[in-house]
């Protein structure tokens, strides 16, 4: 470890693994380094093993869960909008050429003591009991405004600027009732709470605008997932970085990240050994003094025996339980898995179930979603802080990346990553297309 380093990361969740990626192309001699033996950080997927040890304190898993290799159990869960950034920074940096995706096969919504599914198709969407004959003419009408909308092109603003007008504005505009109101915004928008109708609605023109072509391009769902779990997308980033000279270190401890006179980071302390670098990017609990709570979530693990109730037998799926439904400020989410996915034993179902804790007695506050989940056969339950820097690392040249928030995607994650690589590099991330195997093959096959 005694060696000089531009950059040593701390933490192998996806968004230092992504810039560990990101840097080393571009040359930089990085050094990543985990106190954990795995990798993925808070966002990691778990075998069997390691859950029992992370939340049973190491008792022995029950034998009829099957073999610890089959599980790959997410401690954090999201999906991959299949139109959306990490999608993007995958296919540019050519690490999708190591993973293989599954789509996510249905995307529910819990209204009225019931769960429908979201309408992937015209023809769903004409039958979906979500709305009546009228409010499905309304809807149509504010899809076809918002699918035409473009802020460069007053042509298609018929009269109204979407960086100014509220989105409560624009619902008004076209009368749409509050239940529409409610799966628009939570369902297709995917806001987790209703501060937005009170924000310009360009913002959430973005996002329904991402929902409809990522459901477009792939059908079924706008989700993505990789098979043998989240975990997989960390470690995809970091094999590229070692491609590139980057070097790992798993299962080192972290006791402190020194700095000069002056306030600047000049490298991380071992035990007795230092290595030594001009930048440290880390996630925020190695920075525990640089960063603050902003709010606190609770996640279920569930496995379950079979798929849960009225999603059609879905081996995957999400499920939103909009916060008006259950007289809630915040959202709660149910991501759904399986062994389809290689990250259970057969014939086992995974459901995590999530949302931001607003009570003294969170384990409460996620019982209506729980109870959509049909028998549980073991429950991991989680209650964690959303965290973020408090400076933005310019002044001591350490920057610390934000915890996963609550929502159900990486977008989030990605707009940390671009802003993290802007502050640490000085300009903006252009992604590049990285040359695929099949022509580095062949490159090399010319050079010899
Ligand atoms: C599960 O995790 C433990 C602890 O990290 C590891 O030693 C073991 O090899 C893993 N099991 C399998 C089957 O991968």
């Amino acid at each position: 470890m005694d060696e000089n380093y531009d950059v040593i990361i701390l933490g192998t969740g996806l968004t230092e693994c992504i810039l560990s990626g990101l840097l080393s192309i571009e040359g930089k001699k990085v050094l990543h380094v985990d106190r954990n033996d795995y990798y993925g950080g808070a966002s990691a997927s778990l075998n069997l093993t390691q859950l029992y040890r992370h939340f049973r304190n190491g008792e022995a898993p029950p034998a009829d869960l099957g073999r610890d290799r089959d599980y790959n159990v997410d401690l954090i869960p999201k999906f991959m909008m299949g139109n959306g950034e990490l999608v993007k920074i995958l296919t540019h940096t050519d690490v999708t050429r190591n993973l293989e995706f599954k789509q996510i096969a249905g995307s529910f919504v819990y209204r009225d003591g019931k769960i429908a599914k979201v309408p992937s198709t015209e023809m769903e969407a004409v039958r979906s009991p979500l709305m009546g004959i009228f409010e499905k003419r309304r809807a149509k009408k504010f899809f076809e405004y918002v699918q035409q909308y473009r802020q460069d092109d007053p042509k298609t603003h018929q009269g109204m600027d979407m960086a100014t007008t509220l989105m409560r504005d624009v619902y008004a505009h076209f009368g749409l009732e509050p239940g529409t109101i409610d799966f628009i915004g939570h369902s297709l928008a995917l806001h987790l709470e209703d501060s937005y109708l009170n924000r310009p609605a360009l913002e959430t023109f973005t996002r329904i605008t991402l929902y409809m072509s990522s459901m477009a391009r792939w059908g079924k769902s706008p989700y993505l997932y990789p098979l043998y779990g989240l975990g997989e997308l960390p470690q995809g980033f970091s094999r590229l970085s070692a491609v590139y000279g980057g070097t790992y270190m798993l299962n080192k401890k972290v006791d402190e990240i020194i700095c000069d006179e002056n306030g600047k980071v000049t490298g991380v302390r071992s035990g007795d050994e230092i290595a030594k670098c001009t930048q440290v990017i880390c996630d925020p609990s190695y920075a525990p003094n640089k960063v603050k709570k902003t709010a606190r979530v609770i996640r279920a693990i569930c496995f379950l025996k079979g798929p849960i109730p009225n999603t059609e037998n879905a081996d995957s799926f999400q499920v939103i339980i909009p916060q008006n439904q259950v007289g809630r400020k915040n959202d709660i989410y149910i991501a759904g898995v399986s062994s389809a996915h290689n990250v259970c034993g057969k014939d086992y179902h995974l459901a995590i179930v999530s949302t931001i804790v607003e009570t003294d007695n969170p384990q409460t506050e996620i019982q209506p979603g729980l109870s959509l989940l049909g028998p549980i056969v073991e429950q991991f339950v989680e209650i964690a802080d959303i965290s973020e820097p408090t400076d933005d690392g310019t002044q001591d040249q350490i920057f610390v990346s934000k915890s996963f928030d609550a929502t159900s995607h990486f977008e989030t994650v990605c707009d940390d990553v671009k802003d993290l690589y802007k502050r640490v590099t000085g300009h903006e991330l252009v992604l590049k297309q990285r040359k695929t195997q099949e022509e580095e093959q062949q490159e090399m096959a010319a050079a010899h």
